[in-house]
């Protein structure tokens, strides 16, 4: 039986609005219903001014992450169930200018993302055919290659809150995920951006971010493991 329960969400037009306000949207939510299915719901039959990002609507694509109940998290992967109260705000992601209501500008993110060269990068000679890798060597960097770059980590991170100069966890963590790539020889290259002003020295150990990331990856270790890599200069 559906249950009735109120979206308080985050209203912000900057063609027309002063400010942002919070708007109220009663739904009646089935059984099993994720807060993207409601808020579709409420673009379809309330609001149709109300914006947002999705695609894949299945924890893929990454493109769904908002703040719930003040945690970022994604819409497509959180059941309305898991949340408690009759009341459930629903805001942009923390950190990044709003475009409009819950769509944030991302470049900051993938800017900073760019600055680790989130690409394999060899410099040896190619080999005859490809450069193999074993199924043991692949398991180190396995779980940091779920990412989907949603943002949600590098958004809940109180240091990035503060300045976007800070990587974040999700570009140390990208970076790890080819530092620890048994074909990668990009060390070098993204040493300047990982060892910098605003690299893996201003982590500071909140796990926001392992917290928040909808594919359960330790974005901390990531962090420490690339910090220790620059500070030993070795990888285990
Ligand atoms: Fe999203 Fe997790 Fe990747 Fe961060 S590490 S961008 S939370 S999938
Ligand atoms: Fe693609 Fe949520 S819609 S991750």
């Amino acid at each position: 039986m559906a249950e009735k329960k109120v979206f308080s969400i985050y209203r912000f037009d900057p063609d027309k609005d002063k400010n942002p306000y919070y708007k109220e949207y009663a739904v009646d939510v089935e059984e099993g219903m994720t807060v993207l299915e409601a808020l579709i719901k409420i673009i379809e039959k309330q609001d149709a001014s109300l914006s947002l990002r999705f695609s894949c609507r299945m924890a893929v694509c990454g493109s769904c992450g908002v703040t719930i109940n003040d945690s970022p998290r994604l819409a497509c992967k959180t059941p309305v169930s898991s949340l408690k109260g009759k009341v459930i705000k629903i805001e942009p992601l923390p950190g990044m200018p709003v475009i409009k209501d819950l769509v944030v500008d991302l470049e900051p993110f993938f800017d900073n993302l760019k600055k680790v060269k989130p690409y394999l990068i060899t410099k040896s000679p190619d080999p005859a055919k490809e450069r193999l890798q074993t199924p043991e060597e692949r398991e180190i960097i396995s779980e940091s290659a779920d990412c989907i770059l949603c943002g949600c980590c590098t958004t809940s991170c109180p240091v990035f809150w503060e300045d976007n100069g800070y990587l974040g966890p999700a570009a140390i963590n990208k970076a790890f995920r080819f530092l620890f790539d048994s074909r990668d020889e990009g060390y070098e290259d993204r040493l300047s951006a990982l060892g910098g002003i605003g690299g893996v020295s201003r982590c500071h150990h909140a796990y926001r971010c392992v917290v928040a990331c909808p594919k359960g990856i330790n974005t901390t270790y990531s962090i420490d493991m690339v910090k220790k890599l620059i500070v030993t200069g070795k990888k285990d």
